[in-house]
């Protein structure tokens, strides 16, 4: 088992009307920015129970946050937290108002240009403080410290990292996300499956904890996500998928493990040049990443065909197959298709891909650092 360090500075109030639990983490002086999206929230109540938790504190509205927020509409809201001397930032939304708002509490204390901290990944020495009403069991944004933006004029969807930007706490309540439609409750139960098999399907270390959780994640997301294709407010299997998808990427479950983010590294560049959703970008490339590192992957391939699927056998081949097959079923069950022929995407713009994922990572890829651009090709290949 690896050394690791684990930090989670996120309190959590969870449930039905949890919403109400806002003040307890505010002050009278607090400057509030609320910051949320296209309007989902106007519609499913979200907004109405914010604006009655707010109603004896000083705040100002920030909306527009688009999925997969956008450098330009996030320096936006940089200036009004500048101009009208905002302390606090509330983020009510999906993993995508969350993110921008890791952002703009960033780029709000930066004295420099805002695009250093998105380009020469510039260390965030000062972030202000950040709470959320997380509307999509997804990203986990909830509870760490990392953060997605875009800037469509070049095509860039860049990762970046604080600890600073944690949330100070995170209000997840399962009814909210009764409205979800379909393809965002998918896309969420993807995501968090990815998440999870990114911190796990690696190599073994003997590290226990963490291995076993996931295993629960898994198992949690397999059982309890088709029952929500039939049963939108089914509140037990809502509470079940969005506690996962928060624990599926707080850190708990890379603890002193190795990772591998392949899936992500290639995804974001895919949602920035086809516009495909994060979660459909996953569901295509995972299935062809466990093709292609079968072997490099083999003894947590066979670990996971075991305990998550109960294969009673101990053949490397049969375990991945088994794994891909199950993997594909699962996500095309919940409506996200996993090749790049049924969103009508050929092999053109693979290149594309190629040079773009060299403009913004690490040469090599994956937990042994061997996936290299050829690897890459052929994984896109394999995916077709
Ligand atoms: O704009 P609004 O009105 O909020 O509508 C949103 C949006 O259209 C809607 N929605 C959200 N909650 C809803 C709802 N509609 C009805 N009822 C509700 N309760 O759903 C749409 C998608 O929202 P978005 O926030 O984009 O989805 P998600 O949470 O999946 O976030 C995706 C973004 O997070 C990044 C992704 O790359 C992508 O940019 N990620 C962030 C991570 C992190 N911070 O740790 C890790 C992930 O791997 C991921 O990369
Ligand atoms: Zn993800």
């Amino acid at each position: 088992m690896f050394n690791f360090t684990f930090h989670i500075p996120t309190a959590v109030e969870f449930g039905k009307g949890q919403i109400q639990a806002i003040p307890k983490y505010l002050s009278k002086q607090n400057r509030i920015l609320l910051v949320y999206g296209s309007g989902s929230i106007k519609k499913n109540g979200v907004y109405d129970q914010v604006i009655h938790a707010l109603q004896d504190y000083f705040y100002i509205e920030f909306a527009g946050i688009e999925p997969n927020p956008e450098f330009e509409t996030l320096n936006r809201a940089v200036q009004v937290v500048k101009r009208e001397n905002i302390d606090f930032i509330l983020a009510v939304g999906g993993g995508s108002v969350l993110d921008g708002c890791k952002f703009i509490a960033s780029a709000a204390t930066y004295s420099g240009d805002a695009l250093d901290i998105l380009y020469k990944k510039q260390e965030i020495i000062r972030a202000l403080p950040i709470g959320t009403v997380m509307t999509i069991p997804a990203t986990g944004s909830e509870m760490n410290g990392n953060f997605v933006v875009s800037r469509r004029e070049t095509k860039d969807k860049l990762s970046l990292y604080s600890d600073l930007v944690k949330p100070k706490f995170a209000i997840l309540d399962p009814s909210v996300t009764y409205s979800l439609p379909q393809k965002q409750t998918a896309n969420g139960v993807v995501d968090a499956f990815v998440h999870t098999f990114e911190q796990y399907m690696t190599y073994p270390v003997d590290a226990k904890i963490p291995d076993r959780f996931a295993e629960g994640v898994f198992c949690t997301l397999m059982e309890d996500g088709p029952k929500l294709l039939d049963e939108p407010e089914n509140y037990d299997a809502r509470a079940n998928i969005m506690w996962a998808a928060t624990m599926a990427l707080n850190k708990i479950l890379s603890t002193g493990v190795p990772q591998d983010w392949t899936s992500h590294a290639i995804g974001h560049e895919l949602t920035a040049l086809y516009g495909l959703d994060h979660g459909q970008t996953l569901a295509i490339i995972v299935p062809a990443i466990m093709h292609h590192q079968k072997q490099a992957k083999r003894e947590k391939l066979i670990q996971f065909a075991q305990r998550v699927l109960d294969y009673r056998g101990n053949d490397v081949n049969i375990a991945a197959e088994l794994t891909i097959q199950k993997i594909c079923a699962f996500f095309e069950l919940m409506g996200v298709k996993t090749r790049f022929s049924d969103y009508g995407i050929d092999d053109s713009l693979f290149p594309e891909v190629i040079r773009k994922l060299s403009e913004h990572r690490q040469p090599l890829l994956g937990e042994h650092e061997s996936i290299d651009h050829q690897a890459v090709m052929e994984i896109l290949y394999l995916a077709l």
